[in-house]
């Protein structure tokens, strides 16, 4: 049955024309461990862009009736900037000379009538994280790649996951000829603490299980 619901994500995303930076298997697995861990608490992710990841996410917690916190400066990270690698012109606003990626993220939301669940957070996630309470299902992290910014995102962030719950971290390359170490470097540090359980990788997704 899941099924089913995960092929018409893929076509509407496609239709669409939703930009992100998920493969289908790693978008898949987002929403089926999203619906397992709902039942523990809220999801929430580091890293929404124009709405891809939130749109899986946000539809497994939609029917687990739980809700998604989505947060993004929607600046764009290091290689989105003019000039790098990732820029899309499109998601650049001429006056403010500056990337927003907000307005294509909140258009994705009501594509996908995802209003009611997926609560955007519009700021750097390690001001979010000092005044985070609640207790969460599943995080992931998908925000800047340096090994600075994605160590203090998966370590801050792993400390707000229930037992039970799961840490999902996007770009693991184990090995540098595949792409940058900042994301492993992380799960790796994450493992050390001695409480998270690296279950298994979905093409570069590492999924992390607190015990
Ligand atoms: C690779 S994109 C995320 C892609 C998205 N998950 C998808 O499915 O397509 C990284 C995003 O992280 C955001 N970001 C980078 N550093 C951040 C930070 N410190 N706090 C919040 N968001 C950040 C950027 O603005 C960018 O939108």
């Amino acid at each position: 049955m899941n099924d089913n619901k995960i092929m018409a994500l893929h076509q509407a995303i496609d239709k669409h024309q939703i930009k992100g930076f998920l493969a289908q298997d790693e978008a898949e697995a987002l929403y089926r461990f999203a619906l397992e861990a709902a039942n523990l608490g809220p999801c929430l992710e580091i890293g929404s862009y124009c709405g891809k990841s939130s749109v899986y996410l946000g539809s497994a917690c939609r029917e687990k009736n739980s809700t998604l916190f989505a947060v993004d400066h929607h600046r764009g990270s290091e290689e989105h900037q003019p000039g790098e690698e990732y820029h899309d012109a499109e998601l650049f606003d001429p006056t403010a000379q500056v990337m927003d990626t907000l307005p294509a993220l909140r258009r994705t939301l009501d594509l996908f009538d995802l209003q009611d669940t997926v609560v955007p957070v519009v700021a750097p996630s390690q001001v979010v994280v000092k005044q985070w309470a609640t207790p969460l299902g599943l995080v992931f992290i998908d925000g800047g790649h340096s090994h600075a910014q994605a160590l203090a995102d998966c370590l801050c962030w792993a400390e707000k996951i229930q037992p039970g719950g799961l840490l999902l971290i996007h770009d693991i390359f184990p090995s540098p000829q595949d792409g940058g170490q900042g994301p492993y470097l992380a799960l790796q540090a994450v493992v050390a603490r001695g409480d998270f359980h690296w279950e298994t990788t979905v093409n570069s997704l590492g999924v992390l299980h607190r015990r």
